[in-house]
């Protein structure tokens, strides 16, 4: 009837005002029926359904009427309430009666019965998903990261990018998407030849191919001592130079040089890896894309992208200037012949999304994801801008950088040892473990289980591992965030020991609640022996149990919109509210002397859940959890 309305205010228009009406008709149903879409909950990640800024107000809250009502020339409140007409019937089962605040809010609110339903799915799931079903649409997305350079120290700027990478392969994984992990190491350029030069002087047998391994000691000693030459001599300059070439070209000696050094690197990282429970990472170093350098720069000058520019072959491109307005080139080719950073990457990403395995082994990838420092960034829009103009991309194919902030001390200034040099990545490891091992120690003083004690090395562990890598995931990855043991080891706060407690803590409860008394002898499964009552029928009694459980049914949002927006600090954020969430439950509701045995019941079912949850999240952030700590 509003159609009616807005024809009838129209009247002063000319003829054109009866197929206008038309037009605006269909606008109308179309909107609306598209709000009634986005007003379903798991949906709200389109523009007009948001969650509810204060809990009060309820679950969600659809924000498109008054927008529309603009749009539409309608009084706002009226046109939430024909939205409301239209949602009502699509949404009965799961949200109350719709309300309308405001000019013109719809306000949603969770049903205590779908709440206690959803809840009993999630708790019922034996597989450890929640209730979660895997994406319709399966993408294949390629993540690169971690990313270090051979014969360079892997420093706390691949720390990040390690940690951030492989919590979002966990969650792109277990989203559904078919996953693919490269770590795209610096494995290739210039500084090989004096690299190899260095070599040939010093540990002449690493330069014989197929010898078993050579050790070369520190590798970043040995890169100063070459650098220290290169800078030094000329006549070193001249045959680094010439190595360069000849390992370019494939010689014997200088290939196997290079192999003895990627080795000895790799040696170094897979201890970082390890320590870090990466798994599945595959080294695709620059070298790989060696072959297809000089193809993708005459592409670009066939495709008149690339001109000649002092010697040199670079791309313009529009949008790119240096500080002084003058053009800023990318340069693909140096003057010498030498390929670049950015020819590599362009390289790079035909393989990754356009080629098909018969071609250079290629991905076709839906999505790539860059995940390094946020320095990176205009390299990668630059290169992402000449890839897509020089037809290297299919246009369904999305590249994004997923940049994080710097790494500092806890005084905001450079992170670094109190000498001033830089950290090693394996003591600062070590060091959140050792401290980790000692606040464990001192608050089991008295403990006499012998179990315990025996693993509380692997406690440690788990506990100093995981605070490092909560610490760096729980902030917003594109702030720079100041490194601090304190802090991350704390046991108050948003961090890794104090979700780890909370779940020890649930665990404790259930235990207990489902007669599973502690079997003091039983060594070997004393961190994982739980078993998970089944669910039972959810019966409401307080006010904190529907909000725990208002809280739970929003994981699949929580993950969605990680999956999307790539920013895990919100893993982490939800990780603290349910927790925090489950401490109001328990402060109002024992478990073990509930009323009725029904009320128990119901109760063990909301500790299954959020254990689930808690577990769940932390294992997508690569935090393992132990049900005793
Ligand atoms: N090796 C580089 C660094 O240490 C990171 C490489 C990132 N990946 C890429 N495709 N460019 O900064």
């Amino acid at each position: 009837n509003k159609k009616k309305d807005t024809s009838d205010d129209d009247d002063d228009d000319d003829s054109g005002s009866s197929s206008s009406t038309i037009v605006s008709d269909a606008k109308q149903t179309q909107l609306l029926e598209q709000a009634a879409a986005q007003a379903q909950p798991f949906s709200r990640h389109q523009a007009m359904v948001t969650p509810a800024t204060r809990s009060e107000f309820g679950d969600f809250q659809v924000n498109a009427a008054m927008g529309l009502a603009q749009a539409l020339q309608l009084n706002p409140r009226e046109c939430a309430q024909q939205m409301v007409e239209q949602l009502r019937p699509k949404i009965a089962q799961i949200m109350e009666e719709p309300e309308i605040a405001g000019p013109g809010f719809v306000n949603l609110r969770f049903k205590p019965s779908y709440l206690t339903n959803a809840v009993a799915a999630m708790a019922n799931d034996a597989s450890g998903r929640l209730a979660l079903p895997a994406v319709a649409q399966k993408q294949k997305i390629v993540v690169d990261y971690s990313s270090p350079n051979i014969a360079k120290e892997m420093h706390v700027g691949h720390l990040r990018s390690t940690i951030i990478g492989d919590t979002l392969c966990r969650v792109l994984e277990f989203v559904g998407h078919d996953v693919v992990r490269l770590n795209h190491v610096g494995d290739w350029g210039t500084q090989f030849g004096m690299l190899v030069e260095h070599l040939r002087d010093e540990f002449p047998e690493a330069l014989q191919p197929s010898q078993k391994p050579v050790d070369l000691g520190d590798l970043v000693v040995l890169y100063k001592a070459a650098k220290k030459r290169f800078d030094e001599d000329d006549d070193f300059k001249i045959r680094a130079r010439e190595g360069v070439v000849k390992l370019q070209a494939g010689q014997p000696e200088e290939l196997a040089a290079w192999e003895t050094l990627c080795a000895a690197s790799r040696v170094e990282f897979e201890k970082i890896y390890r320590m870090l429970n990466i798994q599945g990472l595959q080294e695709r170093g620059e070298s790989f894309y060696n072959p297809y350098l000089k193809d993708v720069v005459d592409e670009l000058k066939a495709k008149g992208m690339a001109v000649e520019s002092d010697g040199a072959t670079v791309v313009y491109m529009e949008g790119y200037t240096n500080r002084d307005g003058s053009p800023l080139p990318m340069i693909v080719q140096k003057s010498d012949g030498g390929f670049n950073y950015a020819t590599t990457d362009l390289a790079a990403i035909r393989q990754r999304t356009l080629l098909s395995a018969s071609e250079e082994g290629g991905e076709q990838a839906d999505r790539v994801l860059y995940v390094t420092d946020a320095g990176q960034s205009q390299h990668f829009q630059m290169v992402f801008q000449a890839a897509k103009q020089a037809g290297f991309v299919p246009t369904n194919a999305r590249l994004e950088h997923v940049p994080f902030g710097l790494v500092q001390g806890e005084d905001g200034k450079k992170f670094a040892t109190r000498s001033g040099e830089t950290v090693k990545l394996k003591d600062l490891l070590n060091e959140a473990v050792k401290i980790a091992g000692h606040d464990l120690r001192s608050r089991n003083a008295a403990t006499t289980n012998a179990s315990y004690l025996e693993q509380i090395d692997r406690i440690a562990q788990i506990v100093g591992i995981g605070a490092v890598k909560y610490a760096d995931l729980s902030m917003n990855r594109e702030s720079n965030y100041r490194f601090s043991y304190d802090r991350m080891l704390s046991l108050n706060g948003n961090t890794a020991p104090y979700m780890l407690y909370s779940y020890a803590r649930i665990c404790g409860i259930v235990r207990k609640g489902s007669g599973q008394t502690d079997d003091d002898d039983d060594d070997a499964a004393a961190l994982s022996s739980l078993e998970w009552p089944a669910a039972a029928n959810i019966v409401v009694s307080h006010e904190t149990e529907l909000e725990l459980m208002r809280n739970l049914v929003k994981l699949p949002d929580v993950v969605a919109e990680v999956e999307r927006d790539l920013y895990p600090h919100k893993i982490c954020d939800y990780l603290f509210e349910t927790s925090q969430k489950f401490n109001q439950f328990y402060e109002h509701c024992s478990v073990n002397q509930a009323e009725t045995l029904e009320l128990k019941a119901s109760r063990l079912t909301l500790c299954v859940a959020t254990a689930g949850t808690l577990r769940l999240l932390l294992n997508l952030l690569g935090i393992e959890v132990v049900e005793r700590l």
